[in-house]
């Protein structure tokens, strides 16, 4: 009989909650593939007579997370406490601590990977544990081993993923009802995808992290979440969505990471893609990560972000790798070496092309006037719409071409000072070639 490897379980909320789960559910076929039983011998929790999602003994459950970490019979942890409050804090130090001791840590908390992660692999490194995190990133969907090892022969070039599945469902309620953002917030929310406090999700924070996390495997750099620009989905209309459809084209909270000889960039804000590109299909809570590498092309990767089942999915499959390399004696492949930092490029260096929303007054020469500033800053046009004729004021739609972000800004602000331009409603980015 084979002996078990025991893990030590931090929080038992959804993901803890899943993992338990999918542990009893398919133990046997799990015990095949690790090479034997993974047992869950602890489990630490804030409260102990809290209802749980699934029966655990109430014998294994603790409040205090240390003695678990410190057993030297326990190789692999689990951390699924997350940061409440946005407090990283305990989740932080226990990872730590785990990691010092030269244990196989496994972990989906994106927050504490994207603000910490320099230190844990410092950890990691001086101690000699392992850390696995490919719940961190897209829930379910299998990105993070898929960039370290199926794509390790490749250069990555872009990265352009929808990583919140909130936000995603929010733009494709607005963009199939034409509801707008504060009716279809409430409406997420009473269905349990947003949170009472949606901030992190509509701000883009979320994504961010899991952007800074996926840009730094895909670019063995280290990227920090203060790399990362981002702007949320707060401001976007539903006209703004129908607009955008006229001309061919969805709109998304994407996550965008490009590397090339001039550097790396790592940007979330609400983008445009042509309907044609596969990412414009991907509706409600899904998620899908697309790669283009030097070598495989074009790849999308999609499936759910988030949920107790599939995130426990990703951290069982990170414990019986763990398992695996424990029976080997050897540690989580490509994980000893702490990632180089690499230059990031400011916004301002940025290039892209916009979508630009202006409301000006129906009067002649508007239009040219406009173009003559944008000409002035090396903005070129693609294409111009106009919404409503004889009303005060009208919606003038623009799209350019590849343009510097320092050019555009430059460029609006002084459209912004025209008489005739009473506001500029929206400004974002369009990616993807239409085909
Ligand atoms: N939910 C998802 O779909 C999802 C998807 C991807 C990644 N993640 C990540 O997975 C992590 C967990 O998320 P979740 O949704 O499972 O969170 P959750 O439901 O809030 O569960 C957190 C658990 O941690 C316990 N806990 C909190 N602070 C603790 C402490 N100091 N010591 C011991 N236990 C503590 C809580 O105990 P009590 O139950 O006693 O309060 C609770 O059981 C987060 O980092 C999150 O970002 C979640």
């Amino acid at each position: 009989m084979v002996k078990p490897i025991k893990i030590a379980l931090l929080g038992l909320g959804n993901v803890g909650a899943g993992v338990w789960r999918i542990l009893q559910q398919n133990g046997a076929a799990i015990a095949g593939r690790a090479g034997g039983p993974l047992e869950i011998v602890g489990i630490a929790v804030r409260d102990v007579n809290k209802t749980r999602l699934v029966d655990v003994p109430a014998a294994l459950l603790t409040t205090d997370p240390m003695p678990l970490i410190a057993d030297p019979d326990i190789p692999i942890v689990v951390e699924t406490i997350g940061c409440p409050g946005g407090d990283t804090g305990p989740a932080g130090r226990f990872i730590i601590e785990a990691l010092k001791r030269g244990k196989h840590v496994v972990t989906a908390n994106k927050e504490a990977l994207a603000k910490h992660g320099a230190a844990f692999f410092r950890a990691a490194a001086e101690g000699g544990g392992s850390l696995y995190y490919e719940g961190a990133v897209a829930g379910g969907i299998p990105i993070v081993k898929a960039f370290k090892e199926s794509l390790a022969a490749n250069q990555v070039q872009t990265i352009m993923g929808i990583i919140n599945g909130t936000t995603n469902y929010m733009l494709t309620r607005m963009d199939k009802e034409g509801l707008e953002f504060a009716d279809v917030l409430a409406q997420a929310q009473k269905l349990g995808y947003a949170e009472a406090d949606p901030t992190s999700d509509v701000e883009g924070h979320d994504a961010a992290y899991k952007l800074a996390l996926l840009a730094s495997i895909a670019f063995e750099a280290e990227i920090n979440i203060d790399d990362v620009y981002r702007e949320g989905i707060t401001r976007i209309t539903a006209e703004d969505l129908q607009s955008a459809r006229e001309l061919g084209f969805a709109v998304k909270l994407l996550a965008i990471a490009k590397q090339d000889a001039t550097g790396i960039e790592a940007r979330v804000h609400p983008t445009l893609i042509p309907l044609s590109h596969p990412l414009a299909a991907v509706g409600d809570v899904f998620n899908a990560v697309f790669v283009q590498g030097d070598a495989v092309g074009d790849l999308m990767f999609y499936g759910r972000g988030a949920g107790m089942m599939p995130t426990g999915s990703a951290v069982v499959a990170d414990c019986i790798d763990a398992a695996l390399n424990i029976r080997r004696g050897v540690g989580a492949p490509r994980n000893g070496r702490p990632p180089e930092r690499k230059a990031i490029k400011p916004i301002e260096e940025v290039t892209a092309r916009f979508y630009l929303n202006f409301k000006v007054i129906d009067r002649p020469g508007v239009l040219a006037a406009i173009a003559s500033i944008l000409g002035q800053n090396n903005v070129s046009i693609e294409s111009v719409i106009q919404k409503g004729r004889r009303q005060d004021p009208v919606g003038l739609v623009i799209v350019t071409h590849s343009v510097l972000e320092r050019d555009i800004r430059r460029a609006l602000a002084a459209i912004s000072e025209l008489s005739m331009v009473r506001a500029i409603a929206n400004v974002m980015r369009v990616e993807g070639e239409n085909s």
